[in-house]
């Protein structure tokens, strides 16, 4: 075990290869999809005001109250690493006024939560999101479900299940508050004693809650879809139905909530066989985030991409399938051949070709060493002879051949 000197925070990762390779593959992937469906980039700060988060995913959330980095800065502003990125995309597209209240937007950055770590659950991760804003629409909710199982497919991930429900519109909300905590009443005193407290600040976590007793409890109870309007019924139907027209399998599950309160009709979550308790590579639904007067709706999704890396290696997808594999390195045989190869890399790298060499002169033994460590695909030996010669001796490594060719001959073949 390393010294501690050497480890980043608890809960936060180094990542560096062979384990970038499977990062660089799921980023290249996802933003090439992102771009078929019309999506475009957003990077926003990983810090904020800390009424950005509160305001949209809810003062009484387990992630505001007891999860988020927010501190006191030297200027005396109360602020928040992000631990999502939903709200702060919305204070973005708020800012562009009527454009970005129809807009489409993805990122893929670091979050901050400071949980208990455990396999799964980190303090620092990585989303892969997307936000789409304009009016509520099931058939907008159904496409942002068809991209994120398009992109489950494009990274081979297989063996992930969706589950589906609402949270109904506004005017639900107290209808299912009032029939929810009717319904708990008589169980009270058999919630655990955050229940006993979220009963009246914030029912849905109940159904939310870990606690196996406060389960077993919210398992007889009716859900919050039992109390809600006709129109938001249909609305989730709609949704599924489109997707068994795209032939999406979703599982419908009454008493999926989600943890965030900014959400409106569709929620959804993904999970994976492979990991343990925290079993969600995904989560997401459709929102109306008040912003001033104005309330902004909008539909999205975060993957983990943790777990969504735990999950893929279980199925086989591993880090060292996207080894670069292509490349050259080029070996000197004494100073001249030293200062030639320096021209030559110039060249095969002007040509956007990956290439490496020793900046010394070493042994050839040394040098192929380096050659193979840098898994390249061709070697390039430069000498004496060769450069009187004016060609070069090269390679392959994988299949152990040697040709003399011009540089011009390297360069087309590459
Ligand atoms: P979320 O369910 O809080 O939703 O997070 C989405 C995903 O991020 C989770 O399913 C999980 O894979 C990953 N995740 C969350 N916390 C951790 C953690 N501590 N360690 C590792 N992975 C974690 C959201 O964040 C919403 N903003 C999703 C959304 C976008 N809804 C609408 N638009």
């Amino acid at each position: 075990m390393a010294s501690s000197e050497f480890q980043p925070l608890q809960g936060m990762s180094d990542i560096g290869v062979p384990e970038i390779w499977l990062w660089q593959m799921i980023e290249q992937r996802a933003r090439t999809l992102f771009s078929c469906y019309n999506y475009e980039e957003l990077r926003t700060p990983s810090l904020e005001k800390l009424s950005v988060f509160k305001r949209s995913i809810g003062d009484t959330t387990d992630v505001v109250q007891k999860e988020m980095y927010s501190f006191i800065d030297r200027g005396g502003r109360e602020l928040a690493l992000r631990p999502e990125g939903t709200a702060g995309t919305i204070r973005h597209l708020a800012g562009r006024g009527e454009e970005g209240l129809n807009a489409r937007v993805f990122y893929i950055a670091p979050m901050f939560r400071c949980e208990r770590p455990q396999a799964g659950r980190k303090r620092q991760f990585h989303q892969v999101g997307v936000e789409a804003t304009g009016v509520p629409n099931p058939l907008a909710d159904a496409e942002c479900i068809a991209l994120q199982q398009h992109l489950l497919e494009e990274w081979g991930l297989t063996g992930s299940k969706i589950q589906i429900s609402t949270r109904g519109e506004l005017s639900d909300r107290q209808p299912v508050a009032d029939g929810l905590r009717n319904a708990l009443q008589p169980h009270l005193s058999d919630l655990c004693s955050d229940c006993q407290r979220r009963i009246n600040e914030n029912v849905l976590r109940v159904i939310d809650c870990k606690n196996k007793n406060c389960g077993k409890i919210v398992d007889q109870i009716p859900s919050p879809v039992d109390f809600m309007s006709e129109e938001s019924r249909q609305y989730l139907d709609t949704v599924i139905h489109t997707l068994k027209k795209m032939g999406i399998e979703v599982e419908l599950n009454p008493k999926l909530v989600r943890g965030l309160d900014y959400y409106v009709h569709t929620v959804w979550e993904i999970t994976h066989g492979a990991l343990g308790a925290q079993n969600a590579i995904a989560g997401g639904g459709r929102y109306e985030i008040a912003l001033g007067k104005k309330g902004v709706p909008g539909v999205g999704f975060a993957m983990g991409m943790e777990r969504v890396i735990t999950s893929l290696e279980s199925c086989g997808v591993t880090a060292d399938q996207f080894v670069p594999s292509d490349g050259i390195w080029l070996i000197s045989l004494g100073e001249k051949a030293l200062i030639e190869n320096m021209k030559i890399a110039r060249k095969l790298r002007e040509k956007g070709l990956r290439c490496g060499m020793d900046l010394e002169v070493k042994s050839m033994k040394a040098q192929m060493r380096k050659a193979n460590k840098a898994r390249v695909k061709k070697v390039i030996i430069c000498g004496e002879d060769e450069m009187a010669k004016g060609i070069l001796l090269v390679k392959d490594m994988n299949e152990g051949s040697q040709e003399e060719l011009s540089l011009e001959d390297v360069i087309r073949d590459a």
